[in-house]
């Protein structure tokens, strides 16, 4: 059992309270390998953003479970060296069960999410509350989730947005004794997130998909204001790098992603904590094709995951800058 104080990781408690305040969003990068830690770390130090490295049950079992807690400490360090210590959580995403959220404990994680919102109501309250209860012992906080995304959550799959109920809000966050709260508002996982029927289009020919729906939002915050929120499923998926990707021989077909003004309106709201994974699995993926198509002799894969690695960069600077507005709030 290691505490994740001992690695030099934060939980999200001050965070969030300053995100809200502030009118902005921490970033929660997911990762999985060494060149995605990197430039995130990279990334967030030069933009002196603060971060939380997300990892889901799935990268856990990909990147297995002691080496993640040394990158984790490692991604301390780094930002260091870099020549700025940047508040760093180490989180757990999507989690599923109890033993989970404890093994991630026992390794370092500063901050887990129990994800109940596919059980019934009251299944969902009894197992955040016992995650909490657990969780609150080691001051690790705790993410919950109310209503169900559309499109996959681990093994969960749902054809429909079932939007967060605001009615439930408040005895869910008082029964439970969460740090933060995942809703449903129309954002969702992976790089389709609405069919083209759904989009209209703008003057420059360009799919404009349906609005994120701000009124549940705000109704949210009405009944608990200045409580953290987190949005799920918020890659914008760039089109740039769905035409690279598929210049280069991929094959994605209606990609679409959440615009990022719709973003940047949340981050000044309650929302305090935004998912972002598919835009860097989609800067990584067009930057080795590019490479691997322009120059077929390669086979050092520094050649390509060194680019993959800067185009990522690039990416999550423009998040923190841009989107988010978290760059200068370390
Ligand atoms: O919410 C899903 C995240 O993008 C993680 O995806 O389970 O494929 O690692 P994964
Ligand atoms: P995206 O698939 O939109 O990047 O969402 C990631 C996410 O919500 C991770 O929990
Ligand atoms: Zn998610």
């Amino acid at each position: 059992m290691v505490n994740y104080k001992e690695l030099g990781l934060v939980n999200s408690r001050e965070l969030f309270k300053k995100a809200v305040k502030g009118g902005y969003a921490i970033p929660a990068f997911n990762f999985n390998n060494m060149e995605q830690m990197q430039a995130i770390i990279q990334a967030c130090v030069e933009a002196k953003s603060p971060v939380i490295l997300q990892v889901s049950s799935g990268a856990r079992k990909y990147a297995n479970q002691t080496l993640l807690r040394y990158m984790a400490q490692g991604a301390v360090e780094y930002a260091k060296e870099l020549g700025y210590n940047i508040p760093i959580v180490l989180h757990l995403d999507h989690g599923d069960t109890f033993e989970l959220c404890v093994s991630c404990i026992e390794y370092g994680f500063s901050s887990v999410m129990i994800d109940g919102s596919s059980h019934p109501y009251d299944e969902n309250v009894a197992l955040t509350r016992k995650v909490v209860d657990y969780a609150h012992k080691y001051d690790v906080t705790v993410e919950g989730e109310l209503g169900v995304l559309a499109g996959i959550e681990e093994d969960v799959k749902a054809a429909e947005h079932i939007y967060t109920r605001a009615e439930d809000v408040e005895d869910f966050v008082k029964k439970t004794g969460v740090d933060s709260l995942a809703i449903s508002i129309g954002t969702s996982h992976g790089a389709n997130k609405f069919k083209p029927e759904q989009c209209t289009r703008d003057k420059d020919g360009i799919l404009v998909p349906p609005p994120l729906r701000f009124d549940i939002l705000k109704e949210i915050e009405k009944r608990i204001p200045g409580f953290p929120i987190v949005l799920h499923g918020s890659s914008s998926v760039p089109q740039d790098l769905v035409k690279t990707i598929n210049h280069y021989g991929g094959n994605l077909k209606d990609a679409i992603g959440i615009p990022e003004d719709q973003l940047r309106e949340a981050a000044k709201s309650a929302v305090c904590k935004i998912n972002i994974d598919s835009d860097g699995r989609l800067a990584m993926t067009a930057a080795v094709r590019e490479v691997l198509s322009n120059e077929p002799a390669v086979f050092d894969p520094r050649k390509y995951l060194g680019p993959a690695r800067d185009k990522l960069k690039e990416l999550y600077i423009h998040k923190c800058k841009d989107v988010l507005g978290s760059a200068n709030k370390a």
